[in-house]
């Protein structure tokens, strides 16, 4: 009986490893293009706003959260944020910084 639950406790720990780590890319970049971003920055090139790829390594050390902050606290990005809930900029924050090459 123990083993069994030893067992479940792991899978449940490997499960929620995953949540954590995996950015669902889908929601990411449909919300990016929704909301506008994409109209002003591309992952792999520099338009308007940086190549978010190089975003990454700008933000090395550094969290989702640190970025969502900056992403909002940029007046450019008033229009783009506004109908995005913070969860939903930080979620965003976090996919740029799986970009990173
Ligand atoms: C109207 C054009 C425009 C739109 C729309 C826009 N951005 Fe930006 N973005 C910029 C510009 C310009 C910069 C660079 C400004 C600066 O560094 O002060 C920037 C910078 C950034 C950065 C780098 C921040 C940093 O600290 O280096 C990220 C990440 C980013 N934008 C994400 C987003 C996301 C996510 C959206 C959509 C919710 C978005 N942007 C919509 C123009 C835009």
């Amino acid at each position: 009986m123990k083993r069994v639950l030893i067992a479940a406790g792991m899978a449940f720990a490997m499960f929620q490893a995953t949540a954590n780590a995996a950015v669902d890319e889908e929601w990411a970049k449909s919300g990016a293009k929704e909301h506008g971003c994409l109209n002003c920055h591309a992952i792999d090139k520099k338009k308007m706003g940086p190549a978010w790829q190089d975003v990454g390594a700008k933000y090395n050390g550094k969290t989702a959260a640190d970025l969502a902050a900056s992403i909002k606290g940029k007046p450019i990005h008033a229009k783009p944020t506004k109908d995005m809930p913070a969860k939903e900029v930080e979620q965003m924050a976090e996919w740029i910084l799986t970009l990173a090459k």
